[in-house]
């Protein structure tokens, strides 16, 4: 393993990751003794249109993927024209913990690790919002985040941070915890709404937005966790010291999540901006014998970037002007020992079997992709096969009903594009099968 420069170590920026290495630091006395709640009382002191406009001048936008601004979002929410803190019609918070999307896992660990910071960000983004009932909805499969968590909310409303008259101020909050059954659909804000309500999880048409007809057809903000979690830091430190880290238009810290072919995979926080050659040398280099190949700077809905991109920013508008989106900063590492072709199918399996089957460009051509990367991938493959496979991934971009789709075309799009040269080896018979042709039976 090489040792990281020390000018490279210093990129290491701990926020919301700040408490994860403490011990007991889930533990509400704990949290307290580590600033903890110090923003909640800071919080309650001030207007929520005036919260509000402090998220906004912090430049703070949605860690679930799309980079929305967070501030922006929030001001979205009807407001009584009188400016009143009861409204008439319940507003909600809905904070998405489904953590779903393929090599991200930056949640659960704040979740596991840190509970209380995401308790904290949701009373004051609940309080900034008028919305007196909140909920956290997390993936299925994660019981042990979800155990710290409701051990967490428990604490939190023993203390009075939660419930009736919350500090003596007024306001009344209650934060239910809710476990999904673990489909990747239920991370879309619309499906996770339908949801939370108790039907099948699929997604929305909008308009309406959630912002004006949400959770119960009433006023919601959808959040994921990160951006929930980095409220308390803005409202303690100030949006100046939030935007002093990042770029100009990508402000504040992120946590970056490195898996593959490095030697230390997990969890980097550093300013939106860092380059991924930085990143590999903070994780200790490349695996000894492998060479960076291809990569995701966001997730395998994001499109993939190759070699040539290692000094690509890691910020909202780098990578977008690199020709990818930064997603969840989810960035899983392949080398030259690592197959395009292959990891492009397991992704496939994934969307294909995750597909609500609500609209017919996501429901029938991953379908077909699958099927035609088993035959490739079996050694059965034709040069049509490369024709077919692009032109299902270009009606499928775009034409669904959802992002699940675009994610779905999105590596086949890429490699194709990249790689070409590896789907020609298989069909010319220079890479051995990867699949038997027991692959192709049943292939449904
Ligand atoms: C298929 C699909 C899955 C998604 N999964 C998640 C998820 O697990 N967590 C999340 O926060 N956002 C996820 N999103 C994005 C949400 O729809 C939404 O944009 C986000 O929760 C908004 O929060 P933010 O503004 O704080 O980023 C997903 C979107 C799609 C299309
Ligand atoms: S794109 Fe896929 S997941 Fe989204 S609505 Fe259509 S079928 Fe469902």
């Amino acid at each position: 393993m090489t040792q990281p420069r020390r000018e490279v170590l210093e990129k290491l920026t701990p926020v919301l990751t700040k408490r994860w290495l403490s011990p007991d630091a889930w533990q509400i006395g704990v949290y307290e003794r580590l600033d903890g709640y110090a923003a909640l009382r800071k919080a309650l002191d001030v207007h929520p249109d005036d919260l509000i406009q402090l998220i906004k001048d912090s430049g703070l936008r949605g860690r679930g993927g799309a980079g929305f601004p967070t501030g922006l979002k929030w001001g979205f929410i009807p407001q009584e024209p009188d400016g009143g803190l009861k409204p008439a019609k319940p507003h909600y918070l809905v904070i998405n913990a489904d953590e779903g999307e393929p090599g991200t896992c930056k949640d659960l660990p704040l979740m596991t690790y840190d509970p209380h910071s995401l308790i904290e960000g949701a009373i004051i983004a609940s309080y900034a919002i008028r919305s007196n009932r909140a909920f956290i909805y997390i993936r299925g499969e994660a019981v042990h985040a979800a155990r710290r968590l409701r051990n967490a909310v428990k604490e939190a409303y023993a203390k009075g941070y939660l419930g009736r008259n919350i500090l003596g101020t007024g306001f009344d909050l209650d934060l239910v915890v809710h476990s999904g059954a673990g489909a990747y659909i239920c991370g879309e804000e619309t499906a996770l709404l339908d949801s939370l309500e108790g039907f099948r999880g699929q997604p929305r048409l909008r308009p309406p937005f959630p912002a004006i007809a949400g959770l119960y057809a009433s006023p919601t903000v959808v959040n994921n966790v990160g951006t929930i979690a980095s409220v308390p830091y803005i409202v303690l430190g100030g949006a100046d010291w939030w935007k002093s880290m990042g770029t100009e238009k990508s402000s504040g810290p992120m946590i970056y999540s490195l898996s593959g072919r490095i030697v230390n995979p997990g969890q980097y926080e550093c300013g939106l901006g860092i380059t991924l050659r930085e990143l590999i040398e903070l994780a200790g280099g490349m695996t000894p014998g492998h060479n960076l190949k291809f990569w995701t700077p966001g997730g395998s809905s994001t499109p993939l970037l190759t070699a040539e991109h290692i000094d690509t920013p890691m910020d909202f508008e780098g990578v977008a002007a690199a020709g990818s989106i930064l997603g969840t900063t989810a960035m899983q590492i392949f080398s030259d020992q690592d197959c395009p072709v292959y990891a492009t199918w397991r992704w496939l399996e994934f969307y294909h079997h995750e597909s609500c089957g609500k609209c017919t460009p996501c429901r029938e051509g991953n379908y077909w992709m699958v099927r035609t990367y088993r035959r490739i991938l079996s050694g059965e493959g034709t040069y049509a096969d490369l024709d077919t496979l692009q032109d299902t991934a270009d009606n499928i971009f775009g034409r669904s009903f959802c992002g699940l789709g675009d994610g779905a075309a999105t590596p086949v799009i890429s490699t194709l594009k990249f790689f070409r040269q590896d789907y020609l080896d298989y069909i010319e018979g220079r890479t051995a099968p990867r699949l038997s042709a027991k692959a192709l039976v049943g292939a449904h």
